[in-house]
């Protein structure tokens, strides 16, 4: 099977039946992207299949021919980090970090189709990313500041 990752085509050896997470961590060694529930609800698992934020715990390889994904690793360009990435950092949004990639790839893809949300637009693009350190206000804080900066 071959996968267009971070712009680069991988063959992955593996069932068509494997999730996309499974072949991000232990076939290809792209353990930035994390494994919370294993079942669609937490949200550490996010990536982007086509610019949209996806669950990929729950997401056959099979289903991903053709189409780009991008992860937590392929988000910055070069040494120049994401505009959210950097405002996470600005902003110290982190706590422990366990659900921080997969809550940057659900703001960024957020960004991208909308730059300039409102809180309640925050919210209910967020609202599957859980975060058991409640960074939450910090999450909002930062996509605010991103958009800022998308719009300065
Ligand atoms: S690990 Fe995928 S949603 Fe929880
Ligand atoms: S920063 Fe700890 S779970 Fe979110």
């Amino acid at each position: 099977m071959k996968l267009d990752i971070n712009g680069q085509t991988h063959e992955v050896d593996a069932a068509d039946d494997m999730p996309l997470l499974w072949a991000l961590r232990d076939v290809l060694g792209l353990t930035g992207t994390k494994f919370g529930c294993g079942g669609g609800h937490c949200g550490v698992c996010t990536v982007h299949i086509d610019g949209v934020a996806t669950r990929s715990c729950v997401l056959p390889i099979v289903a991903l021919a053709g189409k780009k994904i991008t992860t937590i690793e392929g988000l910055a360009r070069g040494k120049t980090l994401h505009v959210v990435q950097q405002a996470w950092l600005d902003l110290d949004v982190v706590q422990c970090g366990y659900c921080q990639s997969g809550q940057i790839m659900t703001a960024s893809a957020l960004l991208a189709s909308n730059p300039k949300p409102s809180d309640a637009q925050i919210d209910t693009a967020m609202e599957g990313n859980l975060c058991r350190c409640a960074t939450y206000p910090r999450i909002r804080a930062a996509i605010h500041a991103a958009a800022d900066k998308l719009g300065s």
